[in-house]
């Protein structure tokens, strides 16, 4: 058959795009290691094993008791924002709500770059950005962070040109674990005429929050996510807040009619109207962390960062990359960094209740005896 055109742009367009490794799962790291899924430690993925399962399956039985699935979601939408606008105290009409953060993130990339366009972001930094801005055939930038993390303001408005539509910022910062100041986010949406994207995906697990200053700022947009702070990330919901000239742009015209389903809207509502209950998990998590970095520091060899999220960023002082195989070996999986700045060997972990640490904590200083003696 002969080759379509179309498909031969596709897939050199698609070379420009690095394949996005998810890292081991369940079912993956079972395979190979024989090890139950059941018994496997996933602490790769920033997922929130503090909500109660019962509960969350609680919230979902109700749903799925009150839905009429055969009916399109719309007005799940408005009692969703509604929700979000009591709780964030800001007005309805400047809330996105979207796929999870994730489908909100590449919504704004869209939107804002063309071929040729340019976005700068932070390195390191969460490595959907770099993707989004590259689907859409812009260029990406990565400023690297100072020594002790902080954002390089000078740096990064000095890089801008003509050709830059977007900065993205991670607050607190995926994978160095720390919130950037508000007043050099603010400087950032003053001087620069582009959109400021700031992902929040962690800022409930930190102390302060932009989500004022979006809707204050015209090309301030904030995105945050149900699937952290709420143990959502299976139902794949998010919400951006936005000016209201963007969000209502938005809204009426550049997101789908029906980008999230029934359930996850529904649930998302429940569970945001349960704000309070929710808040307890945060503050054990934020207790578990202490003990977690505590636990780390008190081993040999290991340095921990502090952390504003619910992910500890840790340097070994052996190959970050067989401490990680030898957890696998273990039936343990987290996230191997490798070199952030001038820190080598550095690994991330998720924060969870204390018996799963407690295994990880064991399982590591395994590790750490197998990796030494390679
Ligand atoms: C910084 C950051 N933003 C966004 C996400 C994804 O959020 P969502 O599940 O809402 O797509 C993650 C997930 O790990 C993340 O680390």
């Amino acid at each position: 058959m002969r080759e379509k055109r179309v498909i031969e742009d596709l897939i050199m367009r698609s070379q420009r795009v690095e394949k996005y490794d998810v890292g081991e799962t369940f079912r993956s790291l079972s395979e190979k290691t024989g090890i139950k899924p059941s018994e496997i430690l996933k602490l790769n993925s920033n997922e929130n094993f503090f909500i109660p399962l019962d509960f969350v399956r609680g919230i979902l039985r109700q749903v799925i008791e009150e839905i009429d699935p055969r009916i399109y979601p719309r007005d799940e939408f408005r009692d969703l924002r509604l929700t979000l606008s009591a709780n964030l105290n800001i007005p309805a009409e400047n809330i996105i709500i979207g796929t999870g953060s994730d489908q909100l993130i590449d919504l704004a990339a869209r939107l804002f770059l063309r071929e040729g366009d340019e976005a700068l972001s932070i390195s390191p930094t969460f490595a959907i950005y770099e993707r989004c801005v590259k689907i859409q055939g812009a260029s990406y930038r990565g400023i690297p962070l100072k020594s002790d993390f902080s954002l390089d303001v000078d740096t990064i408005l000095s890089s801008t040109t003509p050709r830059t539509k977007i900065i993205f910022i991670c607050s607190p910062n995926n994978p160095t674990a720390n919130q950037f100041r508000r007043e050099d986010i603010i400087r950032l949406a003053e001087e620069f005429d582009g959109l400021i994207a700031v992902d929040e995906a962690y800022a409930d697990f930190a102390e302060a929050t932009l989500i004022d200053a979006a809707v204050e700022f015209e090309n301030l947009m904030v995105f945050r996510t149900f699937s952290k702070v709420f143990g959502l990330a299976g139902l794949r919901i998010g919400y951006a807040a936005a000016g209201g000239r963007l969000a209502k742009a938005i809204n009426e015209r550049f997101q789908m009619p029906y980008p999230v389903s029934l359930t996850a809207l529904r649930a998302a509502t429940k569970m945001m109207e349960k704000m309070d209950y929710v808040r307890v998990f945060t503050s054990r998590l934020k207790s578990e962390r202490s003990r977690l970095i505590d636990s780390l520091n008190h081993i040999n060899g290991v340095k921990a960062f502090p952390s504003e999220t619910n992910f500890v960023l840790f340097q070994v002082n052996r190959d970050s990359k067989a401490v990680y195989r030898a957890l696998l070996s273990r039936g343990i999986i987290i996230r191997e960094i490798g070199r952030i700045l001038d820190f080598e060997n550095c690994l991330r972990v998720t924060v969870a209740p204390s018996h799963m640490m407690a295994r990880f904590i064991d399982g590591l200083k395994g590790a750490l005896e197998d990796a030494g003696q390679q």
